[in-house]
């Protein structure tokens, strides 16, 4: 067995490895000059796992053209950020179900698929194969144990996040609670967490995801209102678009802290371990 990844999960790849004590293949990567994407794998097993986050469209290419080039191989692919993921509903007529289109995309080839904190897990039967999602809450709670919190108040941005939020929450045994928004205006919101106060606590927002940062830039200036002594920000999936990270640190979040499903300077969680040992267990469809 060996380990091969895209270009985004180089560092998740090579420590997926490490923990299975199994060799990395080396991959050459070039562009045409039209701009297609092009690589060349070195020499692979007769079972190999793919490790390919796709946070954008070129990444999906290149992960399709992996699991190609691997295809003499039995392959189980691991997919630790799935952009799409998002768009598992049709919304409005005509438009396509994004999350089942790609799902069907990288199934062809692949044996099997581990997600990680996929964004709705009712994504999962779109893939043709067996597929499961593996959930790193926990490890976002070991990590949060190491920060000198202040009695601390885990908070989800909505009712969707609680029970990711409880996961993170019940590693400490800490108080868990979600946000909510009452309009005050056509453009004035305030957001307050559901039952608890915040007051003279450390807040950690929690999210699978933090993409624009929006709403938890929002959240920390009025948790600060209400008396926090500091406002932390985790999340499993740090999208990061559109100056996130900046507009999070300007709002006075104390700190960003996101794992290595997408690789970033402020990946500080990883969820190497989680995928690995998943892996030693065969995949049944919707396991963790
Ligand atoms: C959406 O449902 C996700 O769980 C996140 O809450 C969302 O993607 C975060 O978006 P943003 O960072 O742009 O507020």
């Amino acid at each position: 067995m060996k380990v091969i990844s895209t270009e985004h999960s180089q560092v998740l790849a090579t420590r997926v490895a490490r923990a299975l004590d199994v060799k990395l293949v080396d991959v050459k990567y070039a562009r045409f000059p039209d701009g297609e994407c092009y690589l060349q794998a070195g020499e692979i097993d007769d079972e190999t796992i793919i490790i390919g986050s796709v946070p954008d469209n070129d990444a999906l290419v290149q992960l399709l053209l992996l699991i190609d080039a691997c295809g003499e191989s039995r392959c189980r692919l691991v997919i630790p950020y799935m952009a799409y993921a998002r768009q598992d509903k049709q919304f409005k007529r005509g438009e396509p179900l994004s999350a089942r289109a790609v799902a069907r995309a990288m199934s062809a080839g692949v044996a099997d698929v581990t997600t990680v904190n996929i964004h709705d897990p009712a994504v999962l039967p779109h893939f043709s194969v067996p597929a499961r999602n593996i959930s790193i809450a926990e490890d976002i709670g070991l990590f949060l144990k190491t920060l000198d919190l202040n009695n601390p108040l885990i908070l989800a941005p909505d009712d969707g996040a609680l029970k990711f939020a409880q996961g993170v929450a019940s590693v400490g045994g800490w108080d868990v609670d979600h946000l909510e928004k009452t309009r005050l205006s056509g453009v004035e919101v305030r957001m307050d967490p559901k039952q608890l106060s915040a007051s003279s606590r450390s807040i950690v927002i929690v999210d699978d995801i933090i993409s624009t940062g929006g709403t938890i830039a929002t959240a920390a200036g009025m948790l600060y209102q209400q008396g926090a002594t500091e406002v932390y920000t985790a999340c499993v999936h740090g999208v990061l678009t559109s100056g996130a990270y900046a507009r999070l640190m300007a709002s006075g979040i104390r700190d960003v802290i996101c794992s290595d499903t997408i690789e970033r300077a402020c990946s500080r969680i990883s969820a190497a371990d989680r995928i690995a040992h998943a892996l030693k267990k065969p995949v049944i469809s919707g396991s963790a």
